[in-house]
């Protein structure tokens, strides 16, 4: 069990980049796999969770090299291409991999078993099941298919008008891959708008669909065409560095070429709310993803309320606000957030354990949290729980924390930012 310790640090400086973000490798590779011809993917994320995908698809029969750590070349032959796995396809802890790959198996004519790591277990998966059953996939597993692990065998599917009670892109792109194998349309509605890669790639690969006040719809027997794709830096890894920029006073950091979807830039207008200065200068657009550099300037910062249709707009960036909230003047509310409990981890109850450990003072509500702003937090010893976020978040308070902070369990923030310590420590000055 790896176990890492960041020291306070006077100020951060510098210009870096990050990985390579987590949703478009993931849609890049599994887009590639079921398409007819090449796609080379440049800026691919060479995390953990990114790596259960490309395992997964190799399973299938899918030839995928890596011609380096952050380019990869899928060589499609469309989605029957794809056979039966001789053994389990294994999602480590990945949800996207589980969810938007259940979209695809559900149209293909075998069987599969599919498994992951303890936290997988834990996680609901009857979100996508029901509906793919509904669409005419037959799916069996723990808790009358609930939980994995799970069988799948799919095929001869119909469209499906699907209202999501959640607003989850997981969900969502999910049943437009089954949609994308099944008979006539398949439309998914959400209550809020959720990350918006799939309907951004899917065209890309040459797949018609139409997007409607709250959803999204398209046409059952599209084949996709592989083709080449640039993955712009992560704004959820992004969002560590600028928290760190924002809380270490005399900071400022630069951080290029981050994808600035507007379904993900949540964190950067909440920082602003919150008095931070971030400025966004937009550079170009890759694969029809915004992109561009972000420059942060430690500033006095204020509490805020977040809530509504802002929540799934920084859905994984909660657990770092939380860290900067304990030092904004007044309280920070989160509402609207329950989704949270269903993480990688219980993102509400662990931000908040972890954050008490350092001299928090953290309040839980069933649907968010309520942090107590200018807390001096004192260093200790905390745990990821086997959760990225939850141990980059402990890492970054440890930049403020008198002491330093230990982050047990430190090997999980490889699922989504390999070489995380590497860069902090280069941006700090001690
Ligand atoms: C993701 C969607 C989000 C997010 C996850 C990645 C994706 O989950 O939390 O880290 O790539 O589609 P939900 O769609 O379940 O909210």
């Amino acid at each position: 069990m790896k176990t890492l310790t960041i020291q306070p640090a006077d100020s951060l400086r510098g210009d870096v980049t990050v990985p390579g973000d987590k949703s478009i490798s993931h849609r890049a590779v599994m887009f590639g796999a079921v398409a007819r011809g090449t796609t080379r993917v440049e800026g691919f994320l060479p995390g953990a969770d990114c790596l259960s995908t490309i395992s997964c698809f190799r399973r299938m029969g899918v030839a995928i090299e890596q011609e380096s750590e952050t380019v990869v070349t899928v060589h499609g032959r469309g989605w029957e291409g794809l056979t039966e796995p001789e053994s389990f396809l294994d999602v480590g802890n990945s949800g996207t991999t589980i969810r938007l790959m259940l979209g695809i198996l559900a149209g293909l004519p075998f069987y599969s078993a599919v498994i992951g790591d303890e936290s997988i277990a834990r996680r609901p998966m009857d979100r996508v099941v029901d509906p793919l059953r509904q669409m005419g996939a037959w799916i069996e597993g723990r808790k009358n298919g609930s939980f994995t692990p799970l069988g799948i065998r799919g095929g001869n599917l119909e469209g499906v008008e699907h209202v999501s009670p959640v607003a989850s892109a997981q969900v969502k792109s999910c049943l437009l891959l089954a949609g994308l194998q099944a008979d006539g349309v398949t439309r998914i509605r959400e209550p809020h708008r959720s990350r918006d890669h799939t309907e951004r790639m899917l065209p890309a690969f040459g797949v018609e669909l139409t997007r409607e006040e709250g959803g999204v719809s398209l046409r059952g027997g599209q084949q996709l065409s592989g083709r080449d794709v640039r993955v712009p830096g992560d704004i959820s890894s992004a969002a560590f560095l600028i928290a760190a920029a924002l809380i270490v006073p005399g900071s400022r950091v630069t951080i290029r070429n981050v994808g600035l979807n507007p379904t993900r830039t949540g964190i950067l207008d909440t920082f602003r709310e919150m008095g931070g200065a971030v400025e966004v200068e937009e550079t170009g657009e890759w694969t029809g993803e915004p992109v561009g550099d972000i420059t942060v300037t430690a500033s006095s910062l204020r509490g805020v309320e977040v809530k509504g249709d802002r929540i799934p707009r920084l859905i994984d960036e909660i657990p770092i606000l939380a860290v900067v909230a304990t030092q904004a003047d007044g309280p920070t509310v989160i509402r609207d957030a329950a989704e949270l409990k269903v993480k990688e981890t219980n993102r509400i109850s662990v931000t908040a354990q972890e954050l008490r450990r350092l001299g928090a003072v953290v309040e839980e509500t069933p649907d968010g949290l309520i942090i107590k702003g200018r807390t001096p937090l004192t260093g200790d010893r905390c745990d990821s729980h086997g959760d990225h976020r939850i141990g980059m978040a402990a890492a970054v308070a440890g930049l403020i924390a008198d002491g330093g902070v230990s982050v047990s369990r430190a090997g999980a923030i490889d699922v989504s930012f390999p070489g995380f310590f590497e860069t902090l420590n280069r941006l700090a000055h001690r």
